[in-house]
């Protein structure tokens, strides 16, 4: 046996549970259907918003063909209600046969022609959380290969109706079975959030390990005081959840609600820059056929796109939690730039905020400074200099720093050809 076959069967020995599947090494980024579609598969009524292969069709003609993809929303994502009530005569999941007519298969070649990758939703339990066919124990590797040979890429393994130490199997045992069809398939386990979220119930270092996002806390609604709370949730636990991050492995905070209901434009710019700074997956759950412009232009901002997807995937922190009710948020980026993302929580009027790089644990020296919604470069700052940021109710100003002893250039700025920098120096 040559040596490389040794080392395999001594990893396979041994039971490894490393999900060695190579995807995802930056958040994942793409569109998932549950918060904007939920569960309405009244495709006689509504048959434009039901949960049928048409809504994922039109999705990925949307992502192809209005500018997403080129900017890395790849991810076409079914969530739950997707399938028969019934397995087949084989036991396998199948789809809804009127809603997916054409089934999975046809979909997955749909979603691949156009450069894109389709996931699908699973439930570890005797049900999905809708009521629909789960994966029980013994069920694992039928429908890990099923999957598999539709041609899926993500799968999000729900945790509805099933108890801790069932989780405790299945979910490692759901990333065996993925990993032995030799097909990458990313992988988002809902594990963490069926157990609070944190440690000692939650074991952080193995989730890392066998997925490759976990969704830590509850479902995002459409409204600010739901994106508040899970905001204030992550980053009340950063110091347990930031070193859980990194290439492959990301915490999921849930999906992206701009472009639908309940954010104002500010409100919007804040859970974008706040999802950039928690290097969340960008999953965004709106129509995409009817989203209004100025959010689709939030979501595309290529700035926010380039710090969400550093290749560092270094997970930012909370700096400080200001009396005023302002907060700063920071991420350190690859190369030497960094983010700041000033927050208000205040519902009056503009909030005048004057701080210092200093103050913020930067290190002396002077700082090339951009705006990155405003999309302008500021004068450059020095460390002991105190500036005065102007922040909107509910809303953010988020910057993006170079330390200017690396020379500011088009190139460096969100790496030259990712960025059209409007007002060039
Ligand atoms: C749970 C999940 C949601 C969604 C629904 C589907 O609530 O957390 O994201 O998948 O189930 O029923």
């Amino acid at each position: 046996m040559n040596p490389a076959g040794l080392i395999f069967v001594l990893a396979l020995s041994t039971g490894t549970l490393a999900l060695d599947n190579g995807v995802m090494r930056t958040p994942p980024m793409g569109w998932l259907a549950w918060e904007r579609f939920r569960c309405d598969i009244d495709c006689d009524h509504d048959p434009k918003n039901c949960i049928s292969e048409k809504l994922f069709m039109d999705m990925a003609d949307r992502l192809a063909e209005d500018g997403w993809r080129e900017l890395g929303y790849v991810y076409v994502n079914i969530d739950d209600c997707w399938s028969s009530m019934e397995r087949d005569a084989n036991g396998r999941l199948q789809a809804d046969p009127k809603r997916f007519p054409n089934g999975i298969p046809h979909l997955a070649r749909y979603v691949h022609d156009r450069g894109l990758k389709l996931g699908i939703y699973g439930d570890f339990g005797t049900h999905t959380c809708g009521g629909y066919p789960g994966t029980t124990l013994d069920k694992i590797h039928t429908d890990a290969q099923t999957f598999a040979d539709w041609g899926i890429d993500m799968l999000k393994l729900d945790g509805c109706y099933s108890n801790a130490t069932e989780q405790e199997k299945g979910y490692p045992l759901m990333s065996q079975a993925l990993n032995a069809t030799g097909r990458p398939i990313g992988y988002s386990c809902s594990w963490p959030a069926y157990q609070g979220g944190l440690p000692p119930k939650v074991n952080y270092t193995l989730l890392g390990e066998i997925c490759n996002l976990w969704r830590n806390y509850g479902d995002i609604q459409d409204s600010w005081s739901s994106v508040l709370n899970i905001a204030d949730w992550f980053f009340d636990n950063q110091d347990i959840l930031q070193p859980a991050a990194g290439p492959g492995r990301w915490n999921d905070p849930d999906m992206l609600v701009v472009g639908d209901f309940g954010l104002s434009y500010d409100q919007s710019k804040t859970q974008l820059a706040l999802w950039a700074i928690m290097a969340a997956p960008f999953f965004m759950s709106n129509d995409l056929r009817t989203i209004d412009s100025r959010s689709r232009s939030l979501l595309q901002n290529k700035g926010i796109i380039y710090i969400n997807q550093d290749p560092l995937g270094i997970q930012g922190r909370r700096l400080i939690k200001e009396k005023s009710g302002v907060e700063v948020f920071w991420r350190q980026l690859s190369g030497g730039p960094s983010v700041l993302v000033f927050f208000c929580r205040r519902e009056d009027m503009p909030y005048r905020y004057q701080t210092s790089l200093k103050k913020l644990n930067y290190a002396a020296g002077t700082y090339q400074v951009y705006d990155v919604y405003e999309e302008k470069l500021l004068s450059t700052i020095k460390d002991s200099t105190d500036f005065v940021v102007s922040i909107n109710p509910s809303g953010v100003v988020v910057w993006y720093l170079v330390p200017a002893k690396q020379m500011l250039t088009d190139t460096m700025l969100f790496g030259g050809d990712r960025l059209d920098i409007p007002n060039r120096l």
